[in-house]
Order: structure tokens, then sequence, then C-alpha cells
């Protein structure tokens, strides 16, 4: 496994090579590395990225504390088969201002997106740059993060990318957790607590295949009943899959997106469902 750093010697390595390409921020688990091996599938050439992207955290969010651990992950990426990691410094993938960026649809600015200004414009500035960069063939996503991957679905259709986009199903600890980086900041107790979250998800999906159909009442009880556990919950939000716009009557493949905080950290998560 190679390890480059900037840009000239990545499109040196990967010239004339069919790859795919998993972004990363680092602080890799298990979810990251499920995406290593459905990667595996769709390439000969597997190319990880490993950046902490300034722009698509906001003036109060955990940049600065965003854990690091790279030579941590590249020992996970050896042994996943990936071929080459890409781990710019900010001064290469940003050397001046980033002044030119990508303006994503009303749809960013809602659910994760309204919560969070600017953060998707920020992830979708990046990853459309480390897609020139990297020129990949196959670009795979977590479902775990799931509006942003509907975002980068949309930028890559409506921009005509030569690249797939690949959707990743949401690894779980057995308690039904969604992995993540974050979680590492939750203490022992809020650890126990935190399948809470994906509990709730279930419970709106089963009231939904029940026939519930007022999604803002049960939206609202499921928040609430959080709430009471004493989580402070951002969204319960039930969007149709396509372009996470409301549902119709009608709409029957859908999904249910939540953040809320346990003590001062944040957690997402979604659970697709189906409403027949
Ligand atoms: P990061 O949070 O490091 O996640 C990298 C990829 O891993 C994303 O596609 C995310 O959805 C996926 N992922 C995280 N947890 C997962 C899990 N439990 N199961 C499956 N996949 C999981 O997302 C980002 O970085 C950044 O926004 C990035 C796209 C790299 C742009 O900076």
């Amino acid at each position: 496994m190679l390890l480059i750093k900037t840009i000239p010697e990545l499109r040196a390595a990967l010239a004339g090579k069919n790859v795919a390409f998993v972004p990363t921020m680092g602080a890799l688990h298990d979810g990251h590395i499920a995406l290593m091996s459905a990667a595996r599938t769709y390439a000969d050439t597997v190319v990880a990225s490993i950046f902490v992207n300034r722009l698509q955290f906001g003036p109060n969010e955990d940049f600065d504390r965003y854990p690091r651990s790279l030579d941590a992950d590249c020992a996970r990426l050896d042994a996943a088969g990936v071929s080459v990691v890409f781990a710019p410094d900010e001064a290469e993938l940003y050397p001046e201002p980033q002044v030119y960026q990508v303006d994503p649809p009303v749809i960013a600015n809602e659910i994760e997106g309204a919560f969070r200004p600017g953060h998707f414009r920020g992830v979708a500035t990046v990853v459309l740059k480390l897609f020139n960069i990297v020129q990949p063939r196959v670009a795979l996503f977590g479902k775990k993060d799931y509006q942003q991957l509907t975002i980068l679905r949309g930028l890559a259709g409506q921009l005509a990318l030569p690249l797939d986009i690949v959707g990743v199903d949401t690894l779980r600890a057995d308690d039904g957790l969604a992995l993540s980086s974050r979680n590492q900041y939750l203490s022992a107790a809020e650890r126990a607590e935190a399948p809470q979250l994906y509990q709730a998800l279930c419970s709106v999906r089963d009231a939904v295949f029940a026939g519930e159909r007022d999604f803002a009442r049960l939206e609202q009880q499921t928040a609430a009943a959080l709430d009471a556990r004493g989580w402070q919950t951002d969204y319960i939000a039930l969007r149709r899959r396509a372009d996470l716009a409301l549902p119709q009557p009608g709409d029957e493949a859908l999904v249910v997106l939540a953040a809320s905080r346990l003590g001062s950290t944040r957690l997402i998560d979604n659970l697709e469902i189906r409403a027949t």
C-alpha cells in the first residue's frame, strides 16, 4: 500500500488505473472498512483518502478535536486491501482560500443542513475536488450519512461526472448503534444509552408499517420520547428516499433520519423504511 501526500504523486501513481474511491476523514472503524471491502468488488485499485475537511465544520463544531490517527488508519487500510491512501496536508488541498465552492440545492439547507449551515457546501466542494484529483470510476459512500449520499448523487448526476456513486449499508454494533468516529466521545453511561437512537428509528418504522400516516405527529412523539430519556433531539424527519422531499401520499420508499445529542456528543442515524 502506498501512502501519498501530494497531488502530483497521486496522479502519477494512478495514471491509467481503474479506481474505486472511498473518501474519509480518518479515525477509521469497521464501518469505513466495510466501504473498502465493497470498493474491492468494483475495481482492482482501491484508493482511500484521509482528510479532515475544515470547510464542512461550523465554527462551533469539533474540527480541532476531531480524532486523528493516521498510523493506525493506514494499518487498517493496508489490511483491508487498499492500494493507495491519499492523505494530503491542508496546505496541499487548500493552498489558498477555497473561494470556488459548490453551491448545493435547497435540500442541503434542510434536515441536517438546517442545523449545520454550510456543511453540505463544504462536503460537496471537497468531494468534487477529490474526484478531480483521484478521477475514480466508482466512489463509495455510507448510507450512515444519508443526506450526504443523496446530495453527492445529485452532484455527480447533474454535473455529469464520469463516475458511479455507490451507497453502502450502515454497519452497526450488535446493540444497534451505528458505528461512528464520534462514538469514542461517549462516556460509558452514554454508550449504554446510545442504541436508543436506533430503537427510536425502529419504532418509527414499526408505526409506519402499522399504518400511521400522521408523520408530523410521529416525528414529534419520537423526539419527545428520546428527550424524556435525557437526549436533546435536533430532528426526527420522515422523508422519501429519492430526493429527501416530504413524502406525498403514495410514496412507498421512505427514510427516517435523526440527529440527537447525548451530553456533548451529537449522533446521527437513519433507517430506510417502506410504507405499504
Ligand atoms: P467520514 O465521516 O470519515 O465517513 C467516511 C465514509 O464512511 C462516509 O461515506 C460515511 O457515510 C461512511 N461511514 C461512516 N460510518 C459508517 C457506518 N457505520 N457504516 C457504513 N458507512 C459508514 O463522511 C465523511 O467522512 C466526509 O463528509 C467526507 C465524505 C469524507 C468528505 O469530507
